[in-house]
């Protein structure tokens, strides 16, 4: 169907004059008062303006159905491109542009919203096209209005068709705002002049008009609210906001801070449990963080947000919050970036760009300025060294990382003495930008030039993250919704909302992946949406479509196993290894000896070990129901002691060398079996019935391993007759295959490669995965 275009300005003109650039650009936005926009009009006085917030083209409210064109460049230019702030997507087959741009044949170019619904606009703010090379805006541009997308009127300002001044640089935002509000349905913004192709990305202002007679809108009000304060805050305001919390809610919260961001802001941070200020034994402790780049300003009041709902839910008796409040000790970091935020606050919330506000002030990305420890931790995976050599968690930082200069952001530097000095279990970044929830790795390997690809490591407890990002992604009232596609190119989410971070966007260096490798915490990035700093308006409805996901994801820290390793005394072991068969990453003791291992429901064989004391594997069962499994440990004190005291008789020299002389490589020591009390073969036997049975088997098994040695031994008295040789060397006996429960006590890790000079060899390597700690003397 044809659309009439009525009356279209054909013609290019020049701006008026000096001063309605002045007019439009600068008096306009200095004098806001109360959503009221205050002018001196030239001749007629006092003008006042309504300002109406952002219909969403940047938070993808408005569909890409509402949206028209006059003609497209390219489809990947097509209108749909045309919202504030959306990225191209970079790569090299570039499906995604940067803007909406038109055909340059054309000799017409419009852009149209349908609003669907009787609106009062009040105006539009323009961008020019994100690329990292061209420089496309459009410099000046004319506005129409319709009520049925034929009849149009071009906005004037009582003499001729007012042309308003566009961008002057393809990132900047450029507001204008109307004299007027106009009402009318559709809009069409008319470009008369741009830099380069006529391109451009937009937001439009606007209010929908009451309508007494539609049923309709009333129903669809948003009928419970929480009665927070909706509202952006500024550092002090925030400051205030968190004080007033404190006060109203003492015996719960603690508020306290992080450090100082490069400019000297505090990092400030909320702690909300029963007995705030202490770690109790048992509970596990949680973290939301946010603000990790300055204009990703939802984060940030979400979590001021949540801490309101907290307080005021745990003051009213809810007993889910008291229950929440209660088992878990909670921290909530609405602003890692003060500084950050505080430059892009000052432009507000529409008109900062993509990037204002970002970085910290001395440049750095905090969330991915954290040690690589990824390389290091692959590196050893690689050459077979965990868990052996290198632990599969805990992985240390480098000596001087931290220390070298500038490298490390001070934001960053507070945030990891904060994680390593609280024993976290879960916790989870508030991010903006996109829609969804990312988990670890977030960084991929290097190239493989060899397979031509990028190699992606797949991390351990991978199902386990995917429960937890489903967790946030399903409960969140509308991430899984997108069949609209993902706020800068298609869903990369196939419709679960959730995504491997190191599939979808790598980074190097982030805070999921070394929170995962250097402390016990299980950390994800969770993107709130396409706009990162929504209008004021919008923080209603982002924390009625967050609220249940906050809970739900909270509340994960209680799933799996927990409980506390001691020794026979009932004195806490803290530093203590637990261990999961068949996943490879352990998690560490605290200071009060007590462990949390995220798991989901099944059966697992759970080991804990500690230097100096005897491990021991015990079965826990992870159900389906809410709340941990207590699965606790009482540790005997290990024979290692014992076999130290053989030693030190002995002269602290090993009692017995074979080496395996086949290789020709290393040499290794060992003990022989009747040197090592008998009391320690049942060690290993978990409680409960078939203890005998298994004490009959390690009896057989035993007896067939002494033979085995003194068949070695006969083998090392032969070869050592051999006049060549000089080393006393062994054929070495395959190891058995059987996997039964080592004959004694594993061998500590340290103190097994103190005394062993040589590398690891490739024996080892066979058998890096099949993860074991424990030493088998047939091994040697
Ligand atoms: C659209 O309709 C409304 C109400 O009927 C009217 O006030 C407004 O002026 C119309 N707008 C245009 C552009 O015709
Ligand atoms: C206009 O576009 C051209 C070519 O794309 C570019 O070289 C030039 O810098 C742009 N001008 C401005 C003021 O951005
Ligand atoms: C704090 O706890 C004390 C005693 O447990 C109680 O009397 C007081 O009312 C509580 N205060 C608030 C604000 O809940
Ligand atoms: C770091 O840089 C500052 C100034 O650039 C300098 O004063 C300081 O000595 C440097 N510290 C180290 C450890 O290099
Ligand atoms: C914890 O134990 C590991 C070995 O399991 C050891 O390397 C580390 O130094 C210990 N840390 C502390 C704080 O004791
Ligand atoms: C600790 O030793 C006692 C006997 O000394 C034994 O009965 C018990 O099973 C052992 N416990 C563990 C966990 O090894
Ligand atoms: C090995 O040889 C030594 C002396 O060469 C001898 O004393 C010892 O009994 C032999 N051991 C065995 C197991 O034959």
């Amino acid at each position: 169907k044809p659309r009439i275009h009525k009356p279209p300005p054909r013609v290019y003109r020049e701006p008026k004059s000096e001063w309605w650039g002045l007019g439009l650009g600068t008096l306009y936005s200095n004098l806001l008062c109360e959503g009221i926009v205050y002018i001196k009009f030239f001749f007629s006085g006092l003008h006042c303006l309504s300002v109406c917030p952002p219909l969403g083209m940047e938070s993808h409210r408005i569909e890409n159905d509402q949206l028209l064109t006059s003609s497209v460049y390219q489809h990947r230019y097509g209108s749909h491109r045309a919202r504030l702030n959306i990225q191209a997507s970079g790569e090299e087959d570039d499906t995604n542009g940067g803007a909406w741009c038109a055909n340059p044949e054309e000799k017409v170019h419009w852009i149209e919203l349908d609003a669907r619904t009787l609106t009062e606009f009040t105006g539009v703010i323009t961008q020019g096209r994100d690329d990292p090379l061209e420089s496309d805006y459009v410099s000046s541009y004319y506005v129409a209005f319709s009520n049925d997308s034929r009849e149009w009127t071009v906005l004037d300002d009582g003499y001729a068709e007012w042309l308003f001044f566009g961008n002057s640089d393809k990132n900047t935002p450029v507001l204008s705002q109307f004299m007027e509000p106009v009402v009318a349905r559709y809009i069409r913004i008319l470009p008369q002049s741009w830099n380069g192709t006529m391109c451009m990305r937009m937001e439009v202002l606007g209010c929908p008009v009451p309508d007494p007679l539609s049923q309709y809108q009333s129903q669809n009000e948003v009928t419970h609210r929480d009665d927070l304060d909706y509202t952006h805050h500024n550092y002090l305001d925030m400051e205030k906001l968190m004080k007033s919390i404190s006060d109203k809610c003492p015996n719960i919260t603690r508020f306290y801070s992080l450090g100082k961001s490069f400019k000297g802001l505090e990092i400030y941070a909320m702690e909300i449990t029963d007995n705030p200020g202490m770690h109790e034994t048992g509970e596990p402790e949680f973290r939301y963080t946010a603000g990790y780049h300055g204009n990703e300003a939802l984060g940030r009041e979400i979590l001021l947000m949540l801490m309101q709902y907290l307080c005021r839910e745990y003051k009213d008796g809810n007993p889910r919050v008291h229950h929440l409040v209660d088992e878990t000790r909670i921290h909530l970091v609405p602003s890692v970036n003060p500084d950050g935020h505080m430059k892009a606050f000052e432009k507000g919330s529409e008109l900062g760009s993509w990037t204002l506000g970002h970085w910290t002030e001395d440049g750095h990305d905090i969330f991915q300025n954290f040690p690589d420890l990824n390389n290091i931790f692959w590196d050893a995976e690689d050459k077979g060294m965990v868990p052996k050599l290198i632990p599969n968690h805990h992985v240390p930082i480098p000596e001087g990382i931290l220390s070298s200069n500038g490298s490390v952001a001070v934001e960053t530097l507070a945030l990891i003495s904060w994680m390593e000095s609280h024993p976290f279990v879960l916790g989870a970044n508030l991010q903006g930008g996109e829609r969804l929830v990312t988990y670890p790795f977030d960084m991929r390997q290097l190239w493989v030039p060899s397979r031509k690809l990028w190699e992606i490591r797949m991390i351990e407890d991978q199902s386990l993250f995917r429960w937890l990002a489903i967790s946030y992604a399903s409960t969140h009232r509308t991430m899984t919704q997108t069949f609209q596609g993902g706020c800068h190119a298609d869903d990369p989410t196939g419709g679960l909302g959730i995504v491997n971070r190191a599939k979808w966007k790598p980074i190097p260096g982030s805070m999921n992946d070394f929170s995962y490798l250097h402390t016990n915490c299980f950390e994800l990035s969770i993107f709130l949406g396409c706009d990162k700093f929504p209008h004021q308006s919008e923080l209603l409805r982002e924390w009625e479509q967050n609220r249940e996901a906050l809970l739900t994801f909270m509340a994960q820290v209680h799933r799996g196993i927990k409980g506390v390793v001691r020794d026979k005394e009932g004195n806490p072991i803290s530093n203590a290894t637990v261990s999961v068969e068949g996943v490879n990453h352990d998690v560490r003791t605290g200071e009060s000896g007590d462990y949390w291992r995220l798991l989901n429901p099944g059966e697992y064989r759970v080991t804990a070990r500690a230097e100096g004391y005897s491990p021991f594997t015990r079965l826990c069962v992870v159900g389906f129901d809410p709340g941990a499994t207590l699965c606790n440990f009482d540790l005997n004190k290990s024979n290692w002691d014992r076999i130290k005291q053989i030693m030190a008789l002995h002269g602290n020299r090993p009692i017995r060398l074979l080496s395996s002389g086949n290789r020709g490589s290393g040499q290794r020591y060992t003990y022989s079996s009747n040197q090592i009390p008998n009391s320690k073969f049942s060690n290993q036997i978990p409680n409960g019935n078939g203890g005998d049975m298994n004490r009959a088997r390690l009896r057989r098994l035993r007896l067939m391993r002494i033979r085995r040695l003194r068949q070695q031994r006969l083998l090392a008295n032969k070869t050592t007759m051999l006049p060549t040789t000089t080393t006393t060397t062994t054929t070495t006996v395959p190891p058995t295959t059987e996997s039964t429960t080592p004959w004694y006590d594993s061998w500590p890790l340290g103190e097994t490669f103190e005394e062993n000079t040589t590398p690891p060899e490739e024996t080892e390597l066979t058998d890096a995965l099949d993860y074991n700690y424990n030493y088998k003397i047939d091994d040697y």
